[in-house]
């Protein structure tokens, strides 16, 4: 079933439950929100009593993944672990990454979480995506978020939350690890862009010299920035100060 979302009632004998698993035996998962509950007048709060309910089915695409994730957990010796959180449901999730420091190829990736099933599905096709990556390729991870939103299917707007929590989580763990590669440098260029190993500096020059005012001219004219992406709001930085002084 991909219908998203119903509304109905059911007649529930709360000493089994069956009617609640028939009901997602036949649909798959399903999250059943309590509206209200009608006792019997007949039997005050004996059975049986009704509930009123909206039932809320995964789509089949989102259904597939989440329920056999293959990248569920956590690397113990991560080279980068970043954290996203939800106010809207409560959702957490931990990605974390080990990657080659010579190569900057992602050779692992997994994640955790306490998320529903599109969180779950999301995550798992994102770490899917970025095992064996370069850093270098991902192209700030716009390429992987329409990828994502291709292979997971059409999502209602009110899930769309439960996808960008998994880039949130996946971009802090990307610009934890260039955190940790700006602290060990000890090139005489504060460096910005680790992927590319472009220093403060030459952004500063392209803005100044050559007049580059958009992040996006800076990836074309030296690559910063068109990596992991994590140095992205460093480099608008860099030319929000620049255009701030003229
Ligand atoms: S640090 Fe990865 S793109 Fe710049």
């Amino acid at each position: 079933m991909n219908s998203c979302e119903f509304v109905g009632e059911l007649l529930v004998d709360p000493l089994n439950l069956t009617t609640l698993k028939q009901v997602a035996t036949a649909h798959g998962t399903v999250r059943i929100i309590v509206r209200s509950i009608h006792y019997s007048p007949f039997t005050n709060h004996q059975l049986p009593f009704t509930i009123s309910f909206v039932g809320d089915f995964y789509p089949e695409k989102i259904s597939e993944r989440f329920s056999s994730p293959n990248y569920a957990g956590m690397i113990k010796e991560a080279s980068a672990k970043g954290k996203g959180a939800s106010f809207v449901c409560g959702v957490s999730i931990n990605f974390s990454l080990k990657i080659n420091g010579e190569t900057k190829e992602i050779i692992e990736a997994k994640f955790k979480t306490n998320g529903c099933g599109y969180v779950i599905a999301a995550a798992d096709m994102i770490a899917e995506r970025i095992n064996g990556q370069m850093l270098t390729d991902l192209h700030g991870l716009e390429d992987l978020a329409i990828l994502a939103r291709e292979e997971l299917g059409p999502v209602h707007e009110s899930r769309e939350h439960c996808i960008d929590i998994c880039f949130y989580a996946l971009g802090n763990a990307l610009a934890e690890y260039r955190q940790g590669l700006v602290e060990e440098w000890t090139g005489e260029k504060a460096l910005i862009c680790t992927c590319f190993g472009v220093s403060e500096e030459k952004v500063e020059n392209l803005a100044s010299k050559e007049g580059i005012k958009t992040v996006e001219s800076i990836g074309d004219n030296c690559s910063a920035g068109t990596g992991c992406g994590s140095c992205q709001p460093l480099i608008q930085e860099i030319l929000d100060a620049h255009d701030s002084n003229f």
